[in-house]
């Protein structure tokens, strides 16, 4: 049985098929919604039906407690309708005509830049290009059906090769794989281009703030070189900061490129931020948590955009302090978390 929901505010209408969640048939009919894992853990597709009921689907408590059930939140990545609906949810224009492809790709080179961190250079058919925005992701397709999320860390104009950079996390089937037994010339399957993290349209003077921790550099590089691209050598008012936080020195792995950035870039700050540096490293930057070192350098976020990609836990203690006491507009928060994707459901 089949469904008709009313997007507000925009009244588009859709149909959703038996089985379907509400976002599956979005993304299959071209329109698309702020989303990240897809699997109910990161809270980033949570909108409000306005009327009809869901079959809520399986997601995490905390990304979606009884009490904003009860005041009419969803997570559109796992429900599905029980009745036709209308749901109220900010749709994005920027991925629309964006086609979501599942596409071959051989390793072309794999570079082990850190203890824990792997890049990966994918190349696809000499007659295939993917076409994204800077900050997306792509699911690798697992030989069992099953999915891994890993984000895009080259650009959409420099897109010869998709680089991503992969943390080895134990006991993980695809990333043990990467760091113990794949190949040069191994080929893989994917699909993609998927999620919302990308650039919004900024005014020159607002501020923009991006967070990483870990591999979550990795859209971020990708946002950045796009962005430097574009800029040139044009002067521009806008302030950009890059705040990396990670354990120790070995493994801000792509410190350089960050550094370069700001020798080339005047607008571009570059603060590396280590939470357990070794006596070894030598360290004399910041220490602590990277989301504090902004709240320490910004009185008020109120004139700013944030970026934050990495560890969940890092996200959320971002998103909540920042808004809470540091004056950021929810809107103004993006985030792609980077959660375990063993339950990743397909995209159409
Ligand atoms: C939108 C998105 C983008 C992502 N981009 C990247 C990226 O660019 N680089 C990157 O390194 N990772 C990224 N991730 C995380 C990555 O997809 C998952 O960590 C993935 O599950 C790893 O696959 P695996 O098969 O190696 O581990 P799995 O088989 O899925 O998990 C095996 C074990 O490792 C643990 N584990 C797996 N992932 C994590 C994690 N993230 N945190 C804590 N424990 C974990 C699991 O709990 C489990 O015990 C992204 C995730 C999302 C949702
Ligand atoms: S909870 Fe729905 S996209 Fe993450």
């Amino acid at each position: 049985m089949s469904y008709r929901i009313i997007i507000k505010p925009s009244e588009h209408v859709l149909q959703v098929e038996t089985g379907e969640t509400i976002l599956e048939a979005a993304l299959r009919e071209g329109f698309s919604m702020p989303y990240g894992c897809r699997n109910g853990s990161c809270g980033i597709c949570k909108g409000k039906i306005v009327e009809g009921t869901v079959h809520y689907g399986n997601h995490s408590e905390e990304s979606l407690t009884d009490i904003e059930k009860r005041n009419g939140y969803a997570l559109f990545c796992c429900a599905s309708p029980l009745s036709d609906l209308v749901i109220e949810c900010h749709e994005i224009s920027a991925t629309k005509g964006i086609e979501i492809k599942t596409l071959p790709c051989r390793v072309q080179k794999l570079e082990r830049i850190a203890p824990d961190v792997m890049i990966l250079s994918l190349k696809l058919p000499a007659n295939q290009r993917l076409q994204f925005l800077a900050g997306q992701y792509i699911d690798i397709l697992l030989k069992d059906g099953k999915r891994r999320s890993f984000s895009l860390a080259n650009s959409p104009h420099d897109d010869e090769f998709l680089q991503l950079h992969v943390r080895n996390y134990p006991g993980g089937a695809f990333t043990e794989y990467v760091f113990n037994n794949m190949k040069v010339k191994d080929m893989l399957r994917f699909t993609g281009p998927l999620g919302s993290f990308f650039l919004r349209d900024t005014p020159e003077d607002t501020g923009v703030i991006f967070l990483a921790s870990g591999t979550g550099f990795a859209p971020i590089k990708s946002i950045l070189e796009h962005i430097f691209y574009q800029q040139g050598t044009r002067d521009t008012k806008r302030k950009i900061t890059l705040y990396w936080g990670v354990r120790v020195k070995a493994d801000l792995y792509l410190a350089d490129f960050a550094e370069s950035w700001q020798n080339q870039y005047s607008n571009f700050t570059f603060i590396p931020v280590l939470s357990e540096p070794l006596e070894s490293d030598n360290w004399k930057g910041r220490t602590g948590l990277v989301h504090e070192a902004v709240m320490q350098d910004f009185q008020s976020l109120e004139k700013c955009q944030v970026y934050a990609c990495g560890a969940p836990v890092m996200v959320k203690a971002a998103y909540h302090d920042f808004i809470n006491f540091q004056h950021l507009s929810k809107n103004a928060f993006f985030s792609d978390v980077f959660t375990p994707s063993t339950s990743n459901p397909p995209v159409s």
